[in-house]
């Protein structure tokens, strides 16, 4: 199992005892329930820095208060074991009190360029949460290199667009979406799917999947694809559409059409029964 510690001073030491033998560090947030995406993100830092950090906190300030942050799945010792197989050297899994000794708004951070649009439009303040705790993390660990998932892809551009704001000197490396064979993004919240949702859940990738090939038959006009993402997810029982979009890949503004030199993202939200899942693809690959 990779050692555990709970406290900031003691990662704190810990790091600067790394540091201290030469070692580039390198960070690797999660909320934990670890699946083969997480520790694909491990074994890239494993490959950029010589001591490895992974952070497992089940973050309650980017939670809304309908959200499942109580039920979020925990599952510390199995996840300590997955971690030692990636190559992580410390695992910190702090409690809330740790991370927000004053309480969990006495500080803040907003990236408001981000924030408001696609998941910050449906989750309110949920951005709010997540950039106060990876920049917390980034300020315990003082990483080298934090590594990211494309599954999240606002959540990895507001963070390159914060660690670009504040002038956080850490390099930021984003890696593609992990799937299961038939194509569904792997995600700690898939195992809340039961097992016709899990057949239902497949729709995203679907939809994806029939947006790209729409663009490879040479479709430019944006609403188009985001009419056959949408009907693609709808077309499913059950599965109720939060959002389907075609936005600039940096930039995350809505195109109305795919001109060339620009990168174009879809990106998905939807509901599966009562849980909320999250997909997305670059379409001018
Ligand atoms: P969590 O959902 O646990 O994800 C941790 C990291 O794993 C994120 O960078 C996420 O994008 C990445 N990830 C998740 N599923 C993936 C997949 N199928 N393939 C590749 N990477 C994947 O994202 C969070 O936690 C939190 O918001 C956090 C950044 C830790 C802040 O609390």
């Amino acid at each position: 199992m990779s050692d555990l510690v709970t406290k900031v001073d003691e990662v704190r030491r810990r790091v600067d005892e790394a540091r201290g033998r030469g070692l580039r560090i390198g960070l690797v947030p999660t909320m934990g329930a670890l699946h083969t995406g997480h520790l694909r993100l491990m074994r890239e830092c494993r490959s950029r820095a010589g001591f490895v950090v992974a952070s497992i906190f089940v973050n309650p300030t980017q939670f809304g208060p309908t959200e499942d942050f109580t039920k979020y799945p925990r599952t510390l010792d199995q996840d300590r074991l997955a971690c030692e197989t990636a190559g992580v050297d410390l695992v910190f899994a702090p409690e809330p009190e740790e991370i927000y000794p004053n309480g969990p708004n006495s500080s803040f951070v907003e990236v408001p360029a981000l924030s408001g649009i696609l998941e910050g439009a449906t989750r309110l303040g949920h951005f709010r949460g997540v950039a106060t705790v990876v920049l917390k993390l980034f300020e315990i660990v003082r990483a080298d290199v934090a590594v990211f998932g494309q599954k999240d892809y606002q959540q990895q551009l507001l963070i390159r667009r914060m660690v670009d704001d504040l002038r956080v000197p850490i390099e930021i490396v984003s890696m593609a979406t992990v799937r299961e064979p038939d194509g569904l993004a792997m995600s700690s919240r898939n195992r809340y799917l039961s097992p016709g949702e899990r057949q239902s859940a497949t729709c995203l990738v679907k939809a994806l999947s029939a947006a790209k090939e729409l663009v490879g038959r040479g479709e430019r006009d944006a609403s188009r694809i985001r009419q056959i993402l949408a009907e693609t997810v709808e077309s499913v029982p059950g599965v109720k559409l939060d959002y389907a979009e075609v936005a600039d890949s940096r930039t995350l503004a809505r195109l109305e059409r795919l001109e060339s030199g620009c990168d174009a993202v879809a990106l998905l939200a939807a509901w599966v029964g009562t849980t909320r899942l999250i997909d997305n693809a670059i379409l001018t690959e």
